[in-house]
C-alpha cells in the first residue's frame, strides 16, 4: 500500500514536473514573442501618441477642454480622455470616443495611423472638412460614426477597403457627390446612415449586395434615379429610408421580399406607379409613400401586413375604395391617406377594429356616408381629420368620449345639425379635456351656437365653425375660451352687436367674424388684443366711427372692415401702421374726409382697398412711399386733383382703379413705365389731353377710359378723338398746374 502511494507520488511528481516544464516553456516562449513584438509596439505607440496629439492640432475650438488632457506631460496617453487601448496591445489605441464636445476644427488624416482603432466615435460635434481619405487604410475599424457634423466634400471610395466596417454613420453632414460604388465591398456593414447630407446621382446598384445591412437610410438628399432592383436582395434589411430625395421610376416589386423589414419610408420623392403587394412582411411596422405621383388603387394585401402600426399613402394619386382589408390591421395607430382620389364609406365598426388608432387622417378625398360613431371606441384616438371629403349626416355625439382628442377637423363636408340635439355633438365634447383644434366650417349646420360651446376645454387653440348657417348671437361667455388663437365664424347668420368679451381672449392673432349680420359699433377693445395679426370684419353691418384703438394692434398684417355703414374720417392712427403687409380693405362704406399723408407709412403694403366710399381731397404724395404696393382702388369716392408724381415709385403697381371720381389732369406719361400695370381705370373722371400708347395703354382690354370727355389719341381701340394741335397747349396748361400744386 504504501510502497503503492510512493510510486503514485513518484509518478505524480514526474507529472507535475513536465507540467511544470510545459508551462515554462510556454512562458518563454511567450515572452519571446512578447519582446519581438514589444519593440514594434513601441515604435507603433510612439506613432499613436503622434497621431493623436495630430488630431488635436486640428482641432481649432474646445470649449469644454475635453482635450486639455492630451499634452506631453506625464499622463500615458491610453489615459487621455476619450482614448482606449487595447488588452492584449496595451499602447495601441484602439478607439477614440469624443462624442457631443463641441470640437471645431478638421479631422486629421493622422489618425489613419492609428492602425489598432476599432471604434471612432466623434458624433455631435461641429467639425467641418473633407473625411480623410486615408481612413480606407483603417482595416480593423468596425464603428465609424461621425454623424451630426459639419463635414463636407464627398464620400471618400476608400471606406470601401475597412473591411470589417459594422456601422458607417454619417448623416446630418454637407457631404455631396455620389455615393461611392465601393461601400459595397462592406459585407459586414450593418448600418449604413447617410441621410441629412447633399449627395446626388443616383443609389448604386451594388449596395444590394450588403446581405449584413440592417438599416440603410438615405433620406433627405438629393438622390436621383430608380431604386435599385438589388435591393430586394437586403434580406436581413429591417430599416429601409430613402424619403426626401428625387428617386424616379416605381418601387421594385423586389422590395416585397424584404421579410425582416421593419420601417420603410419612401416619402417625397418623385415615384409612380402602383403601390407593390406588400403581403408577407411579418415585422413591418411603418410603411410611409407619401408625397410621390403613386397611381392605382391601395393593394388588398396590405391587409395582411399584421404587425403595421402606420401606413402613410397620403398625397398621390390612389383611386378605388380604401380596401376592408386594411380594417384587419388593428395594430394601426396612424392611418393617413390624406389627398388621393379615395372613394366610398368608412365602415361603421372602423373603431371597434381598429381600436389602437391614435391619428386618422383622410382628407382630401371624395369619402363620403357617415362618420362612423364606432370611433369612438378607439379610446386613443388624438387626432381625427376628415376635411375635404363629402361626410354626410350628423356629427356623433360619441366622439366626446375621446379623453385623448387633441384635434377634430371635419370642415369642407355636407355634415348637418338641423335641430338642437343634432348640436348634442358639442356638449359631449366638452368632455374632451384636451382639445385643441375643433374646425367645422364649410358644413351645413343650422341654429343657434349651442351654450356648451363656451363649456368646451380651455385647451382650445383653434374654433373654426364658419361657413355654415348658423344664427343667434356670439355668446359673451366666449370669453372662457382663453387660449383661442384663432376664431373664426365667419359666413353664418349671426346678428347682435359683438360682446366686448371677445376682448379678453388675449391670445387671438386672428378673428374673422366676416359675412354676418352683426351690427353696432366695432369694440375699440379690439386694440387689447395685441397678438392679432389678421382682423376680418367685413360684409357685417357695423356703423360708426373705426376705433383709432385698432392702432395698438402692432402685428396687424390685415384689415378688412369692407362693406359696413362705417362712418367719419379714416384715422391717420390706424394708418400708421407699418405692420399692415397683406391688405387694407375700407371699401363700401360711408368714410368721409380726405386720405390722410400717413397712409405713407404702409410701406410694406401689398393691397389697400378705400373704394366706394365718400373719400375726397386729392391723393397724397406720400402714397409713393408704399412701394410694395400691387393694388390700389380708390373709386367711387369724391377724390379730385391730378394723379401724383409719386405714384411712379410704386413700380410693383398692377391694378389701379380711380375710376368714378373727380380727378383732372393730364394722364402722366410714367403709368406706361410701370412694368407689372395690367388694370388702369380711369373712367368717368375730369381727365384731358392726349392718352399714351405704351405700357398698360397698348391694350384696350386693360385699361378703361370712358367717361373723360376731354381725351384724345390713344390706340385706335379706345375709340378716342384724334387730338388737335389745341392738345399741345392743353398740355403746357397740365403741366403748369402740376408744377404750382
Ligand atoms: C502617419 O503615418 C505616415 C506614414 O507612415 C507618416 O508619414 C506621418 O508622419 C504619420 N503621422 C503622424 C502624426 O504620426
Ligand atoms: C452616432 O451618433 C449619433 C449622433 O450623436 C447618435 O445618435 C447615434 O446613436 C450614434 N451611434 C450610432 C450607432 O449611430
Ligand atoms: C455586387 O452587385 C453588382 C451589381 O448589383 C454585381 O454585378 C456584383 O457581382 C456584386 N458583387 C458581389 C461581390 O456580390
Ligand atoms: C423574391 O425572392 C425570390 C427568391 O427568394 C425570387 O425568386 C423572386 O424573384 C423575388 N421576387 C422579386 C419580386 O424580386
Ligand atoms: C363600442 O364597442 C362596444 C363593444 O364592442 C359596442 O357595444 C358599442 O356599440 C361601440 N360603440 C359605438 C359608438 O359604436
Ligand atoms: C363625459 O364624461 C362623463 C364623466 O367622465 C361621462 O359620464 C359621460 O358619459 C361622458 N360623455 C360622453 C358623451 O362621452
Ligand atoms: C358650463 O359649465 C359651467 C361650469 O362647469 C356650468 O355651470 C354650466 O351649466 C355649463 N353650461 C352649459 C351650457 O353646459
Ligand atoms: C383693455 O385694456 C385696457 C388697458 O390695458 C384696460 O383698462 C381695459 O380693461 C381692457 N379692456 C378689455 C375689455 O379687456
Ligand atoms: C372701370 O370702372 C367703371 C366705373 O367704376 C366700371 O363700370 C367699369 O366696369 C370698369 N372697367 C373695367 C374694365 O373693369
Ligand atoms: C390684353 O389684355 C388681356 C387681359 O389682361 C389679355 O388677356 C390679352 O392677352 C392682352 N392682349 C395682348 C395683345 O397683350
Amino acid at each position: 500500500m504504501a510502497l503503492a502511494s510512493l510510486v503514485l507520488v513518484r509518478r505524480m511528481e514526474g507529472f507535475f514536473h513536465a507540467l511544470f516544464f510545459l508551462i515554462n516553456l510556454l512562458y518563454v516562449m511567450s515572452a519571446a514573442w512578447c519582446t519581438a513584438t514589444a519593440a514594434a509596439g513601441i515604435k507603433e505607440a510612439a506613432s499613436d501618441r503622434a497621431a493623436l496629439l495630430s488630431f488635436k492640432s486640428l482641432i481649432d475650438d474646445d470649449p469644454f477642454g475635453a482635450l486639455s488632457s492630451w499634452n506631453n506631460g506625464s499622463l500615458h496617453y491610453c489615459r487621455w480622455r476619450g482614448v482606449s487601448c487595447g488588452r492584449r496591445h496595451p499602447d495601441r489605441v484602439t478607439a477614440l470616443d469624443l462624442k457631443s464636445l463641441r470640437l471645431a476644427g478638421s479631422v486629421s488624416p493622422s489618425v489613419a495611423n492609428l492602425t489598432f482603432i476599432q471604434r471612432i466615435e466623434l458624433s455631435d460635434n461641429k467639425l467641418d472638412g473633407s473625411i480623410p481619405e486615408e481612413l480606407g487604410s483603417l482595416r480593423r475599424l468596425r464603428y465609424l460614426n461621425l454623424s451630426v457634423n459639419s463635414l463636407r466634400g464627398m464620400i471618400p471610395s476608400s471606406l470601401g477597403n475597412c473591411s470589417n466596417l459594422r456601422l458607417l454613420n454619417l448623416r446630418c453632414n454637407k457631404l455631396n457627390g455620389e455615393i461611392p460604388p465601393t461601400l459595397s465591398r462592406l459585407s459586414n456593414l450593418r448600418e449604413l446612415r447617410l441621410s441629412w447630407n447633399t449627395l446626388q446621382g443616383t443609389i448604386p446598384d451594388s449596395l444590394g449586395n450588403l446581405s449584413s445591412l440592417l438599416s440603410l437610410s438615405l433620406g433627405n438628399n438629393s438622390l436621383s434615379g430608380a431604386m435599385p432592383p438589388s435591393f430586394g436582395g437586403l434580406l436581413s434589411l429591417k430599416i429601409l429610408e430613402i424619403q426626401e430625395n428625387s428617386l424616379t421610376g416605381t418601387i421594385p416589386p423586389s422590395l416585397t421580399n424584404l421579410s425582416a423589414l421593419n420601417v420603410l419610408a419612401l416619402r417625397r420623392n418623385k415615384l409612380h406607379g402602383e403601390i407593390p403587394h406588400f403581403a408577407e412582411l411579418p415585422f413591418l411596422s411603418y410603411l410611409d409613400c407619401s408625397y410621390n405621383y403613386l397611381s392605382g388603387t391601395i393593394p388588398i394585401s396590405l391587409g395582411q401586413l399584421s404587425s403595421l402600426k402606420y401606413l402613410i399613402l397620403g398625397m398621390n394619386n390612389l383611386t378605388g375604395e380604401i380596401p376592408s382589408s386594411l380594417y384587419n390591421l388593428s395594430s394601426l395607430k396612424g392611418l393617413e391617406l390624406i389627398y388621393n382620389q379615395l372613394e366610398g364609406t368608412l365602415p361603421s365598426n372602423i373603431g371597434n377594429a381598429l381600436p389602437n388608432l391614435q391619428v386618422l387622417r383622410m382628407y382630401g378625398n371624395q369619402l363620403g356616408g357617415q362618420i362612423p360613431a364606432s370611433l369612438s371606441n378607439a379610446s386613443e384616438l388624438c387626432d381625427l381629420e376628415l376635411s375635404l371629403n363629402a361626410f354626410h349626416g350628423t356629427i356623433p355625439q360619441s366622439l366626446g368620449a375621446l379623453q385623448s382628442l387633441l384635434r377634430l377637423i371635419l370642415t369642407v363636408n355636407r355634415l348637418e345639425a338641423r335641430n338642437p340635439s343634432d348640436w348634442s355633438f358639442i356638449k359631449a365634447l366638452t368632455n374632451c379635456t384636451s382639445l385643441q383644434v375643433l374646425a367645422l366650417g364649410h358644413n351645413q349646420l343650422q341654429g343657434t351656437l349651442p351654450k356648451s360651446l363656451v363649456n368646451l376645454s380651455t385647451s382650445l387653440n383653434v374654433l373654426v365653425i364658419a361657413n355654415n348657417q348658423i344664427s343667434g348671437i356670439i355668446p359673451t361667455e366666449i370669453e372662457k375660451l382663453i387660449n383661442l388663437t384663432i376664431l373664426a365664424v365667419n359666413g353664418n347668420d349671426l346678428r347682435g352687436t359683438v360682446p366686448i368679451e371677445i376682448s379678453h381672449l388675449s391670445q387671438l392673432q386672428y378673428l374673422d367674424l366676416s359675412n354676418n349680420m352683426l351690427s353696432g359699433e366695432i369694440p375699440p377693445t379690439l386694440g387689447n388684443l395685441t397678438r392679432m395679426d389678421k382682423l376680418y370684419l367685413g360684409n357685417n353691418e357695423f356703423e360708426g366711427a373705426i376705433p383709432l384703438t385698432l392702432s395698438n394692434l402692432l402685428m396687424l398684417e390685415l384689415l378688412d372692415l369692407s362693406n359696413n355703414r362705417l362712418s367719419g374720417s379714416i384715422p391717420k392712427e390706424v394708418l400708421t401702421l407699418s405692420s399692415l403687409t397683406i391688405f387694407l380693405d375700407l371699401s363700401h362704406n360711408l368714410l368721409n374726409g380726405s386720405l390722410p399723408l400717413e397712409v405713407g407709412n404702409l410701406i410694406n403694403i401689398w393691397g389697400v382697398n378705400l373704394s366706394n366710399n365718400r373719400l375726397s381731397g386729392e391723393i397724397p404724395d406720400t402714397i409713393g412711399k408704399c412701394v410694395i404696393l400691387e393694388n390700389l382702388y380708390l373709386e367711387n369716392n369724391l377724390f379730385q386733383g391730378s394723379i401724383p408724381p409719386s405714384i411712379s415709385n410704386l413700380r410693383g403697381l398692377e391694378e389701379l382703379d380711380l375710376s368714378k371720381n373727380f380727378f383732372s389732369g393730364q394722364i402722366p406719361a410714367f403709368l406706361d413705365e410701370l412694368p407689372d400695370l395690367h388694370y388702369l381705370n380711369l373712367s368717368f373722371n375730369s381727365f384731358e389731353g392726349r392718352v399714351p400708347m405704351k405700357g398698360v395703354f397698348k391694350n384696350a382690354s386693360e385699361v378703361s377710359l370712358i367717361g373723360n370727355s376731354k381725351l384724345c389719341g390713344g390706340i385706335p381701340e379706345l375709340h378716342l378723338l384724334k387730338c388737335t394741335s389745341d392738345a399741345f397747349a392743353t398740355k403746357h396748361h397740365s403741366d403748369y398746374k402740376l408744377f404750382c400744386v
